[in-house]
C-alpha cells in the first residue's frame, strides 16, 4: 500500500537537474516533509557496481546489454529503496528513472519504445511516479554544462543527444498528467519556483 509520495526528475544531461532536486528537497524539509533523495543509475550498494559499469567501462557495450544492465539498477531500486521509503510516507526524489530509459536507450539507441515500457514495468512491479519534471534545455547549452570531461553515456554524440531530448518532449506528450516540463534556460530561482508549484499541487 503506497502512502508516500514519488517523483521523478529527468532531462538530457546538463540540464540542471540536479541543482533543483537539491533545492526542492531543502524546500521540502524546511516545510517538515521526511524526504528521500535518491537516484539511477547507482543509488547505493549493488547498483553502485552497476552505474561504475554503466559510466566508466571502456570496452564495447551492447544497446540491448546497457537497457538491461539501467533496468537491473532499477529493479533493486525500487525493490530495496524506495517501496520501503514509500510505505514510510516518505516523499521521494529521484533523480532519474523509467523516462531516462524511454529517451536514452528507447529514442537515442533506437530499441524498440514499446519493449522498453513493458521491461521498465516489470522491473519496478508496475510502480508508477505520481509527478514526473522533465527539465529541458537546448543541446549546446547542455554539452556545454558537461564541459569537456564526459563519461560514457555523455560522449555519445550531439546526434544522440537530440533524440533524446525529442525523446522527452514526446514522453511529456503522451503522458501530460504525470509529465510536466519546465524551460531549464531560465534562472535557477525562476526553475526552483515552477518545481515548487508543481509539487505543492501534490
Ligand atoms: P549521471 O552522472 O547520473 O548523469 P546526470 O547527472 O545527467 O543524471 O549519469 C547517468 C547517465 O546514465 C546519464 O547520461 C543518463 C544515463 N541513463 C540512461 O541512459 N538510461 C537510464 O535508464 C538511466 C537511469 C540513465
Amino acid at each position: 500500500m503506497k502512502q508516500g509520495l514519488f517523483i521523478t526528475f529527468e532531462g538530457a544531461d546538463g540540464c540542471g537537474k540536479t541543482t533543483q532536486i537539491e533545492l526542492i528537497d531543502n524546500y521540502l524539509r524546511s516545510k517538515g516533509y521526511e524526504t528521500v533523495l535518491t537516484r539511477e543509475p547507482g543509488a547505493k550498494g549493488l547498483g553502485t557496481k552497476l552505474r561504475e559499469i554503466l559510466l566508466h567501462y571502456e570496452g564495447e557495450v551492447s544497446p540491448n546489454c546497457e537497457s538491461f544492465l539501467f533496468l537491473a539498477d532499477r529493479a533493486q531500486h525500487v525493490d530495496c529503496i524506495i517501496k520501503p521509503a514509500l510505505k514510510e510516507g516518505k516523499i521521494i526524489l529521484c533523480d532519474r528513472h523509467t523516462d531516462s530509459t524511454v529517451a536514452y536507450q528507447g529514442y537515442g539507441r533506437g530499441i524498440n519504445i514499446e519493449e522498453i515500457k513493458h521491461l521498465n514495468n516489470l522491473a519496478t512491479s508496475g510502480l508508477k511516479p505520481d509527478l514526473t519534471i522533465v527539465f529541458d534545455v537546448d543541446i549546446e547549452t547542455s554539452m556545454s554544462r558537461v564541459g569537456k570531461e564526459k563519461d560514457r553515456m555523455e560522449s555519445s554524440g550531439v546526434d544522440f543527444f537530440n533524440k533524446v531530448r525529442n525523446g522527452y518532449l514526446d514522453i511529456a506528450k503522451k503522458e501530460p498528467e504525470r509529465v510536466k516540463v519546465i524551460n531549464s534556460s531560465d534562472t535557477i530561482e525562476n526553475i526552483h519556483k515552477k518545481v515548487v508549484e508543481l509539487v505543492e499541487k501534490l
